[in-house]
């Protein structure tokens, strides 16, 4: 007998900015704004992230990096605890991510959230109870959207009792 099979199957949707109702197109310029304030000595690589919390805050942060590599933050979590840090009850609904390098400041990079980043935005899932929408700009100008986490974190850890 083949052992069972357990799939998972992501998926993201692309949209053309025109096509993004005003508030996904405020949330996203407001991670390509956040992207400008990037501490990013090292990689040259500029990353904003906007958080759209339930009481219509938005926190939005940069990337922030370290002589020390490992000791560097990505936007993503930086945004997400600073949004948590304000508004500890109210739930996070987006986020938003942009990135540029700073050798072609004309085009955006294309960037998906590093697994430090998938394992945070999960916990505040968890916590909450709502899955995130993802939108994340691309070189062309699209975003694409991912409904929840487990889009980009399949079989992610989290306690399976709880
Ligand atoms: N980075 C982010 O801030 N978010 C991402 O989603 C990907 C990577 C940062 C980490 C580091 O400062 C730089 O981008 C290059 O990896």
């Amino acid at each position: 007998m083949p052992p069972k099979k357990i799939k998972q199957v992501s998926e993201l949707t692309e949209w053309e900015w025109e096509e993004l109702d005003s508030g996904k197109q405020s949330l996203v310029s407001a991670a390509q704004k956040a992207l400008e304030t990037a501490y990013a000595p090292y990689s040259q690589f500029l990353v904003g992230a906007a958080v759209l919390l339930d009481n219509e805050n938005v926190f939005a942060a940069s990337n922030q990096e370290n002589v020390s590599f490992p000791v560097g933050t990505c936007a993503e979590r930086l945004a997400l605890g600073y949004a948590y840090g304000q508004f500890p009850k109210a739930k996070p609904l987006k986020i938003a991510i942009a990135a540029r390098r700073t050798s072609d400041l004309s085009t955006y990079a294309a960037v998906t959230p590093c697994g430090m980043c998938r394992q945070s935005i999960s916990e505040y899932e968890v916590l909450f109870g709502q899955e995130m929408e993802i939108l994340i700009l691309t070189p062309q100008k699209t975003v694409l959207i991912g409904e929840g986490i487990k889009q980009f974190l399949p079989f992610k850890f989290e306690d399976l009792n709880r």
